[in-house]
This record gives structure tokens, C-alpha cells and sequence, in this order.
């Protein structure tokens, strides 16, 4: 199959996750077989603004590649802008945020709020689309809520506007993330448009694939069942999960990533993040996350995930 003109194997994607899909988890997700990773969001008007720290989100090693930088943005003169930065930046195509749910982004007019304006939907795809030459997909959720389920209307006005590809994760803005995602809306998308259609929500295993390709979908995103469990990656593909020593050898190699990417404080305290995910359903769990999570040196970090696996006796 084919994404963003670039041939996949299986089509596993892994999908942005904002305060996590950073390099480090990009390329982690990468050995592990996600074939094509995003970036987490990034505002069209913060590039715009050369904000510093929007700009650090754009960063990333050589071999983070093929990446999709995804832009959330009300404006579409920002959004085409940001479109232009980034595809000098050498990305290899652009998403736009149209599912994000959080206030702090629907208040300004963006994410999951452009599905309530379906015209300044189109307009700004239109001004992305067509200040680049990259391709350009949008990721869009079912509707703003259960009384406007409107993502086959969006995806047409969309489609229109130039996109290539249609990322699904069919929940409402007002569901958030929980509730039975409507897989029926995929189905919809996939005979009333022309674009590939990717799904996301929920795929943790081999038969979530199955039953989504059955469906219609093109590939598949996968966004909370990737943190701290990079190889779901390979999971997803047929292949068997970790043992503790290859656990350790990633959360060591991936606070070292982080460390390099934020320096050692910064990177030590984001780590916290991945530690539930990397030791969940192996022994001793949550007292190696507890210690883990009070460490405050990279250094005591470091040495209490060689210690892994936790048990009683050596005093974890
Ligand atoms: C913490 C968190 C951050 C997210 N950040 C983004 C984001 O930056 N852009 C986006 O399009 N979706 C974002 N999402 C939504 C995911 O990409 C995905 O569509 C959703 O979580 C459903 O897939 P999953 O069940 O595989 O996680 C985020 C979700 C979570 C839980």
C-alpha cells in the first residue's frame, strides 16, 4: 500500500501523541516496525512566529525518516505558511489537526473545532494543499458530538480541497478518548471517498488490523498502545513480545535518547512518562515504578533500570 507516495509493507503507523511522539519514541517505534511516524502537533502560528520551542518539534536525527509533521492552525494563511516551513524542512508530507479535543486548542478555533466549520475546514486545506507540493492528509475524529456525526461531509470537502489521505479516529471531540470508536464511519469513508483511509483508536493486536482492513482501511495508527511498549510495532506484525533484558536495553537506550534530546535533568524527569508501559504485567511492577518515578538523577535512573527485574530480594 501506498501513503503519502511512499510504499508500506504492513501500513503501521505510529499516530501523534503531543508530549510524547518526540524522536526518541519515533525512532524506538521505528526498529520495532512502524513503518511511517508523525510528529506530535505543532502550531502553524508558533512556526510562523519562529517560537523557539515550536521550532524544537521540528527537529530531528537522519535516520527519523519517513515523517509527517502535523500542524493544528485556525488561520489559513498560518497554516499554509507553516505548510511552506515545513516542507523546506524536508518532511515528507503534512497532517492537519482537525480532532484535537482539548479546550486550550477548540478556544482558538482549532483542532476538532474545525469540524463545526466545515467551509474554514476546506479553505484551509486548500491553502495548505496548494502552497506545497508534499502530500497533505488530514486526522479528523467522528463529529463534534453524537448529535453531529459529520466526518463523511468533512472528508468530502476535504477531498475536494486536495488531501491525499484521510486519518480516522471515530470518537466525538465531546467523547475524548473513551467509548466504542464507530468503525461504521470508516466503512462510510472508504466508499464515499477516493483518498486512503487510515483508522486509529484502540488497535493493540493483530485481529484489530484484521477486522479494520476488513473494513476498508488503508493503514493503521497506533497511538497510547505504543507508549513504553515500542514493540507493539512488532507484535502488530506476528512477532513475540520482549523479555525483561530487552525491556531494559530500550528504557536504557531510550532515557540516554532523551537525555541527548533534553539534557539529563529534563530528560530523566520525561522518561517518567514511559515507565508504566515499559514494565506493565512483568514482576514487581509497581515497586520498580515507584522508585523509578522518584529517581532524581539520570544516574540513580539509570542504575535502578539495570536492576530490573524488581524483586524483593534485591531490594527494589
Ligand atoms: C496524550 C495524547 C496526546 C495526543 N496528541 C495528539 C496530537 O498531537 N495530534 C493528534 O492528531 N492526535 C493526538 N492524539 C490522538 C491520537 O493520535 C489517537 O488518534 C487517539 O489516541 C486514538 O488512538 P489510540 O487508541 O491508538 O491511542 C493524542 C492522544 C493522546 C492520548
Amino acid at each position: 500500500m501506498r501513503l503519502y507516495g511512499i510504499t508500506l509493507e504492513r501500513g503501521l503507523l505510529l499516530a501523534p501523541l503531543s508530549g510524547y511522539t518526540n524522536w526518541p519514541m519515533r525512532i524506538l517505534s521505528r526498529r520495532f516496525g512502524a513503518e511511517l511516524c508523525y510528529t506530535e502537533m505543532i502550531s502553524a502560528e508558533g512556526l510562523v512566529r519562529n517560537t523557539k520551542n515550536t521550532l524544537c518539534l521540528l527537529k530531528r536525527p537522519p535516520q527519523d525518516a519517513p515523517l509527517i509533521a502535523q500542524i493544528f492552525a485556525h488561520s489559513s494563511s498560518d497554516a499554509a505558511l507553516a505548510a511552506k516551513i515545513i516542507e523546506d524542512a524536508g518532511f515528507d508530507g503534512i497532517d492537519i489537526n482537525m480532532g484535537c479535543p482539548v479546550k486550550k486548542v477548540v478556544n482558538r478555533g482549532a483542532g476538532a473545532a474545525l469540524m463545526r466549520d466545515v467551509p474554514l475546514a476546506q479553505h484551509l486545506t486548500q491553502a495548505v494543499a496548494s502552497a506545497v507540493s508534499i502530500p497533505v492528509s488530514v486526522k479528523m475524529r467522528a463529529g463534534w458530538d453524537s448529535a453531529s456525526i459529520n466526518a463523511r461531509e468533512l472528508a468530502g470537502a476535504v477531498e475536494m480541497a486536495g488531501v491525499r489521505c484521510i486519518i480516522l479516529h471515530p470518537r466525538t471531540r465531546m467523547e475524548m478518548y473513551k467509548g466504542i470508536p464507530r468503525w461504521e464511519l470508516l466503512s462510510d469513508l472508504r466508499r464515499s471517498t477516493a483518498v486512503s483511509v487510515v483508522a486509529s483508536g484502540d488497535i493493540r493486536i493483530g485481529s484489530d488490523i484484521e477486522r479494520l482492513r476488513a473494513l476498508g482501511a488503508d493503514g493503521f495508527m497506533v497511538g497510547r498502545a505504543a507508549v513504553g511498549r515500542p514493540w507493539i510495532f512488532r507484535e502488530l506484525a506476528g512477532g513475540k513480545p520482549p523479555d525483561i533484558d530487552e525491556r531494559r536495553e530500550i528504557m536504557l537506550e531510550h532515557l540516554d535518547m532523551l537525555c541527548s534530546l533534553y539534557g539529563r535533568q529534563k530528560g530523566t524527569v520525561f522518561m517518567r512518562k514511559f515507565i508504566s508501559g515499559y514494565v506493565r504485567g512483568i514482576d514487581g511492577a509497581s515497586r520498580f515504578r515507584s522508585l523509578a518515578c522518584k529517581a532524581a538523577s539520570f544516574q540513580e535512573l539509570q542504575a535502578i533500570i539495570k536492576r530490573l527485574p524488581a524483586s524483593r530480594d534485591s531490594g527494589m
